[in-house]
């Protein structure tokens, strides 16, 4: 196994009815928590970084990194862009070796979403990288509390189709309820509006703000066709945790390396259950 396209892995998730993870990894650690999970669930995941992950980690030095994690694997990995805003950064991506990228044209008008998205597509494509791209706006939670996710920042499901049509995506990621960096509640998700979208479209689906999904909302959503849910902020707080724990006056432990991998492994058994919970758990054959 080793570094793999996002559109096969969501290929393979759509028959089998689950959800693969997209899991936030900002440093070496974490990606090396998103591996040891997926190995030792024996499932397949998506490593994620955005353009502030890499401007502190510095592209080369990270893709060097995760692409060397990936192709080590004994399971399928994805690296992934998530959120692009601009062309060239996508680009930069391609050319380190990303097997897969995101674009975030849900700022602009539909139009302009669909051709810069296509230009993304083509240039992608070309070198066999697979593209997300998204439609609607899922709001970001201010202090872990909910925002009013408005029925203008969901996905209309008409629009949804001919964005798909025309743009030739890999996946679709989806504006139904979910909002990035949710943990003191749980999001309400539009349901009527994700069946809409996935009769009309024939893309796997992608979740963002996976952390504030309750349990019993994943499996209905993966019913309707998500194919993907991306986790960050439970990642977030786990190696945050693991650090302050670490730290901690009682801890005992006085070495960097101490430190660091006990955040790495609080980290790794909050993806073990959301690769349980999605479902992937067992399914990197
Ligand atoms: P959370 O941080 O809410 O889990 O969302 C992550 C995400 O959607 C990244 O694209």
């Amino acid at each position: 196994m080793t570094l793999v396209s996002l559109a096969g892995m969501l290929r393979k998730a759509r028959c089998e009815g689950y959800a693969v993870g997209g899991f936030y990894a900002w440093n070496l650690e974490l990606v090396q928590s998103v591996v040891n999970a997926a190995e030792g669930e024996c499932s397949p995941a998506v490593l994620l970084i955005n353009q502030t992950g890499l401007n502190y980690a510095g592209l080369e030095y990270y893709a060097a990194f995760a692409k060397k994690a990936a192709e080590k694997a004994t399971v399928p990995i994805v690296l992934h862009l998530d959120h692009a805003q601009n062309l060239e950064l996508v680009t930069q991506c391609i050319r380190c070796g990303f097997s897969s990228v995101m674009f975030d044209g849900s700022a602009f008008p539909l139009e302009t979403n669909i051709e810069l998205t296509r230009k993304v597509v083509e240039a992608a494509h070309g070198v066999g990288v697979s593209v997300e791209a998204e439609l609607g706006r899922v709001p970001r939670a201010g202090n872990g509390l909910p925002v009013e996710v408005s029925e203008a920042s969901m996905t209309d499901p008409d629009e949804a189709r001919r964005f798909v049509d025309t743009t030739g995506i890999d996946a679709l990621a989806v504006s139904v309820g979910t909002v990035h960096g949710l943990y003191k509640r749980y999001a309400r998700l539009d349901f009527n509006r994700l069946k809409r979208i996935g009769d009309l479209t024939d893309v796997p689906l992608v979740l963002h703000g996976g952390t504030g999904i309750p349990d019993d909302a994943v499996h209905k959503a993966v019913e309707l066709g998500v194919c993907k849910i991306n986790v960050g902020e439970a990642l977030r707080r786990a190696y945050l945790n693991g650090l302050k724990g670490a730290l901690g006056n009682n801890s005992g432990k006085n070495d960097v390396m101490d430190v660091l991998a006990s955040a790495r492994l609080e980290a790794e058994n909050v993806v073990r259950g959301k690769m349980r919970l999605f479902r992937s758990a067992g399914k990197a054959d």
